[in-house]
């Protein structure tokens, strides 16, 4: 990774254009810097997006149904709204069209649930002959349907979560991801801090799943030669810890300085308050993936989350026309701050719209379709310009060394800026 040191690169003012907050005053500069069982229906057909124009258009008009699998219930339910909400956006946007056709969203609900995941996907595809499918926000769901559409040869276009294999030994023609791998966040945090920060000692804590593990797996690399000790880890149940007390206690124990968290959703709300209410945040240094402290749960969390240093390849602050665009068209739609799993599934949008603009064969032609999307070349993002690995599907994207500074106009008071670039961070595949 190359990383240089970034100054003030976010005026306020453009903070608050994008917050759609204009008027208040800045207190701090800124800166640095479905319900799905077996007896019930998967799909949420939300019905055609309407007319307009798409600029893009090999389609001739004919429509194109679109799958989104997310949770919506659980730990991760408003990870799965942001997702649904940043497809939509891009879509209004667009006059409700992609590549010419006028879209109908199916939405599918998955819960964080592997098996629930596997009969949303086998209905889209065997059922409702979706042509194209985005969405999963957990790595286990990911894993969990990566064979079908392999098998069925039916674009893919994971728009969260991380599996680090979806884009390894397990990458597929037909599988694209326009978020992140598992490795990507935790790694360079990981290789940030060991860097950077004058602590010695470790502990590790994260769901036990595969996201957690593969996110551990990555900050254990990152510190493998820096001369650090990772003193312990623990890896609480996924999705039904609510009491984090006892883990809290083994990091107190084991006296370490730092302590490495990814939690995400419900869970990093729970974790960052009770490690403030358990009088670790005076003490301890907490880094982790940006996901602990995204825009989802950072008014909640409040001063909880002050001065929590994490990576992400976003944050509302970056000063780019196109993010600032974003967050305020984001804000006005859906009355709500934007967040990385919004512009994930936004992009996941515009790389159906111009990956398919001069497609004009069969929607069906599932190995021809993902043949048309990864020949779109670089997407103009909020988090920037990104390309695909041509190789693996997955983002090349550079990443943020964000901080939870005071911002006055932000939602709560607080917003993830940036402290230094890190510069490219590329998966090492497979
Ligand atoms: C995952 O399971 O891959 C994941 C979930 C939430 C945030 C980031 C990653």
């Amino acid at each position: 990774m190359e990383r240089r040191e970034v100054g003030s690169n976010v005026s306020r003012r453009r903070f608050l254009r994008g917050l759609g907050a204009a008027g208040v005053v800045a207190a701090v500069p800124a800166l640095a810097a479905c319900g799905d069982d077996a007896t019930e229906p998967v799909g949420q057909d939300t019905g055609p997006a309407g007319g307009g124009g798409s600029p893009a258009g090999g389609g001739g008009g004919e429509e194109l149904a679109v799958g989104i699998m997310v949770p919506l219930s659980g730990t991760y339910a408003s990870l799965g709204r942001d997702m649904i909400n940043g497809f939509q956006l891009y879509l209004d946007e667009h006059g409700g069209q992609l590549a010419g056709r006028p879209v109908r969203i199916v939405e599918g609900e998955t819960e964080a649930n592997p098996e629930i995941g596997l009969r949303v996907a086998r209905r889209f595809i065997e059922e409702e002959r979706l042509p194209v499918v985005t969405g999963i926000v957990s790595s286990a769901v990911a894993l969990g349907v990566r064979d079908l559409f392999d098998e069925r040869q039916v674009p893919l276009i994971v728009s969260n979560a991380g599996a680090n294999d979806v884009t390894r030994a397990q990458r597929s023609p037909v599988i694209f991801r326009t978020s992140f791998s598992n490795w990507q966040p935790a790694f360079s945090v990981g290789q940030w801090a060991a860097e950077n920060l004058d602590v010695d000692t470790w502990f590790i804590i994260a769901p036990d799943y595969a996201a957690g593990h593969e996110d551990a797996a990555a900050f254990r690399e990152a510190f493998a030669d820096a001369g650090k000790e990772i003193v312990a880890e623990a890896f609480p149940p996924f999705g039904t810890t609510e009491d984090y007390q006892p883990f809290l206690s083994q990091i107190r124990q084991s006296e370490a300085g730092g302590v490495f968290a990814f939690f995400s959703g419900g869970e990093a709300i729970s974790f960052v308050q009770q490690f403030r209410d358990f009088g670790l945040k005076d003490q301890l240094t907490l880094i982790g993936p940006g996901f602990l402290t995204d825009e989802g749960v950072l008014p909640a969390q409040g001063d909880a989350a002050l001065g929590i240093r994490t990576s992400l390849h976003w944050t509302p602050l970056l000063d780019i026309p196109k993010n600032q665009e974003f967050t305020q068209a984001y804000e006005e739609a859906f009355g709500m701050q934007a967040t990385v799993f919004s512009v994930q599934s936004y992009d996941a949008a515009q790389l159906i719209d111009l990956g398919l603009a001069d497609y004009d064969g069969d929607l069906n032609e599932g190995a021809a379709v993902a043949e048309a999307l990864a020949g779109v070349g670089e997407l103009d993002s909020p988090r920037g310009p990104f390309r695909l690995d041509p190789d693996t599907h997955n983002p090349i994207q550079p990443f943020y060394l964000r901080e939870v500074q005071e911002v006055e106009g932000a939602e709560g008071g607080l917003a993830n800026a940036v402290i230094e670039e890190l510069g490219e961070v590329r998966d090492p595949g497979a």
